[in-house]
């Protein structure tokens, strides 16, 4: 099939739109937590955002040889999740995530690979798969907000100061870090902070 004509070249569009507007969300996300103290969310919508960027690279890559011919997307729908608090953002996340992953990647891989355009399937299955990691992440820290878990847990968990890397055991975070003097939103769970640098490598504090 002609590219110029395919369905696939829509759907990077969609795809490349989805993306960018994702790093942006994530990124407005992200300075709305820190305003608010949640130095670890900020750091992992950041990082995610940058990751959304990449995606939408690929995707608008693929749209290379259409250069100066614009696309249209016919009645596209775009997720307004302007929220201020976190756990609505987070929630807000995993569900656009798994939105892409379950569905719509899939769905455009299919119709790629059934168009002739096996490049573009591998990064729509490939990106999907990554998706679904950012949903659980996103789900996993909506779950420790819920619950409460984010400054207490049980007698002895260690909670890691994202500033100075004091680890600090007890059940509950102090006000503020005893070594660097840093508020209590820069405490994170170790476990959970071990769990997601192991995964997906965590950007330096800022
Ligand atoms: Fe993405
Ligand atoms: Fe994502």
């Amino acid at each position: 099939m002609d590219f110029n004509s395919s369905q696939t070249r829509i759907n990077l569009m969609r795809a490349f739109a989805g993306e960018s507007q994702a790093r942006n969300r994530y990124t407005f996300a992200a300075e709305t937590l820190k305003q608010q103290g949640w130095y670890f969310l900020y750091n992992i919508f950041t990082l995610t955002a940058n990751q959304e960027k990449a995606h939408a690279k690929i995707f608008y890559d693929h749209l290379k040889n259409l250069n100066g011919s614009p696309v249209e997307i016919p009645q596209a729908a775009y997720p307004v999740d302007n929220y201020d608090n976190a756990e609505q953002l987070l929630r807000a996340a995993q569900h656009n995530e798994y939105g892409e992953s379950d569905d719509v990647y899939p769905e455009f891989a299919r119709i790629a690979r059934e168009e002739g355009f096996p490049e573009v399937a591998f990064s729509f299955e490939k990106i999907a798969l990554i998706e679904k990691e950012h949903g659980e992440r996103f789900s996993c820290l909506a779950e420790l907000m819920e619950k409460s878990k984010m400054f207490s847990g049980e007698k002895d968990t260690e909670w890691f100061c994202l500033n100075c890397g004091h680890i600090h055991k007890g059940p509950a975070v102090p006000e503020h870090c005893p070594v660097c003097s840093s508020d209590r939103g820069y405490f994170v769970p170790f476990k959970y902070y071990k769990l997601i640098a192991e995964k997906y490598g965590l950007p330096v504090m800022e």
